[in-house]
């Protein structure tokens, strides 16, 4: 049986809770004979920083390193407002994104059906959505250089952040796109303003040269981010893989998990290159924060960090029918009407976070 080193950060308010949830599912596929997993447990964050003045320590950030994957569940919450800028939690976490650096942000979102009506939008337009959105981590307008406020000595100032992106940082990202799609949908939309922008203009040649020359078995379309804003609240189940630079990737990616009306619901992965054995470092993690205003009450919804343990099977493991296995699980439970209270909707009663936990190794054990 194959052995996978994870480390474990569960990090501030709710994180502890959350990942106990996720732990119970190792346990489980360790038992089930399915793989066996050795973890690790760091801290980062404000944990992280009341044990060492640090938002992650040198040895954490070593075995980070050294795991197939990490497994972050949040960090940060009011306690650590007034912390140094440097030390601040969410240090933490853009430390273990660029240490290993993890250029491609990948979110699902996806709208189990039993779920459809906590979407802002109608039942219909969202029951059974799942799209997956590619967003570029590590480069674009958010670290382009120059970046500045100079004074102009005229009680004026000016202000200046440069969108930046070279072939090879747009390539592979299209890659980790395109290999997506082939085990979905076979569909990629990659979206830029080519309209009005060079590294559009740019991104929309690289990605279309990629298509050609190792892709043409996937359907590519290209739409303007500003379109695809709009296409997204109109009819979002037309889409299948999104690429997409940091900036829009950043804004889209948040739309898109609105669709879903649960925070608590969605995880996602953070990959960075392939090395010459083909591993990548990769860390998952819930979409949502710390929620700082119900840690400790056990009511939090386990569910968007036991999917991403889902996406490290998946993506790091190559154990995708464990993952399946998982998400068939989550949406078993849900059917069943299980519900922790921020999913309550008009359902007679709410479970607790290790309940949740619980419901979703039982069917698992039905399953695997
Ligand atoms: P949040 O995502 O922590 O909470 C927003 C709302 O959603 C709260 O009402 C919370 O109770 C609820 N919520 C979130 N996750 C939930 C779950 N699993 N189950 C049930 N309810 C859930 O965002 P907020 O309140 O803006 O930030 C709180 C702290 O988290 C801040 O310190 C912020 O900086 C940090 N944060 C950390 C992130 C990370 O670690 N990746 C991401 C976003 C925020
Ligand atoms: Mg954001």
């Amino acid at each position: 049986m194959a052995v996978y080193k994870l480390l474990l950060l569960p990090g501030d308010g709710i994180g502890p809770e959350i990942t106990a949830e996720a732990e119970k599912i190792l346990d489980f596929l360790g038992e089930a004979g399915v793989a066996s997993f050795e973890t690790e447990t760091g801290l980062v964050g404000g944990a992280a920083y009341d044990a060492h003045g640090v938002a992650i320590s040198e040895e954490d950030m070593k075995l980070a390193q050294e795991a197939d994957a990490v497994l972050l569940a949040a960090v940060g919450g009011p306690k650590w407002d007034g912390v140094p800028y440097d030390v601040r939690p969410e240090a933490g976490l853009l430390r273990l994104r660029k240490d290993l650096a993890l250029f491609a942000n990948l979110r699902p979102a996806i709208c189990y059906p039993a779920l459809a009506e906590a979407s802002s939008l109608k039942p219909d337009l969202v029951k059974g959505l799942d799209i997956m959105i590619v967003r570029e981590l590590t480069g674009g307008v958010y670290f382009g250089e120059p970046k500045e406020i100079t004074d102009l000595g005229n009680g004026q100032k000016r202000a200046v952040d440069t969108q930046v992106y070279e072939t090879y940082e747009i390539e592979r990202i299209g890659r980790v796109a395109f290999e997506l799609a082939r085990k979905r949908g076979n569909r990629v939309t990659s979206s830029e303003k080519a309209n009005v922008m060079k590294s559009g203009l740019l991104w929309r040649e690289v990605i279309t040269a990629l298509h050609k020359r190792e892709y043409s078995d996937v359907q590519l379309d290209h739409m303007l981010a500003d379109a695809l804003g709009m296409q997204l609240v109109r009819w979002p189940k037309q889409f299948d893989v999104i690429v997409t630079d940091n900036l829009f990737g950043d804004i889209l990616s948040d739309v898109a998990s609105m669709l879903t009306g649960s925070l608590g619901m969605l995880p996602s992965a953070s990959l960075g290159a392939p090395d010459a054995s083909g591993k990548r470092k990769a860390m998952y993690e819930p979409c949502h924060g710390s929620a700082p205003d119900i840690a400790g009450k056990e009511i939090a919804n386990p569910i968007a960090m036991i999917g991403s343990l889902g996406m490290a099977l998946r993506y790091s493991f190559d154990l995708p029918a464990a993952a399946d296995a998982i998400d068939a699980a989550i949406s078993a439970v849900l059917a069943q009407g299980l519900r922790t209270a921020d999913i309550k909707g008009s359902a007679a009663s709410s479970v607790s976070t290790s309940q949740m936990g619980d419901a979703i190794v039982k069917e698992l054990r039905e399953i695997l």
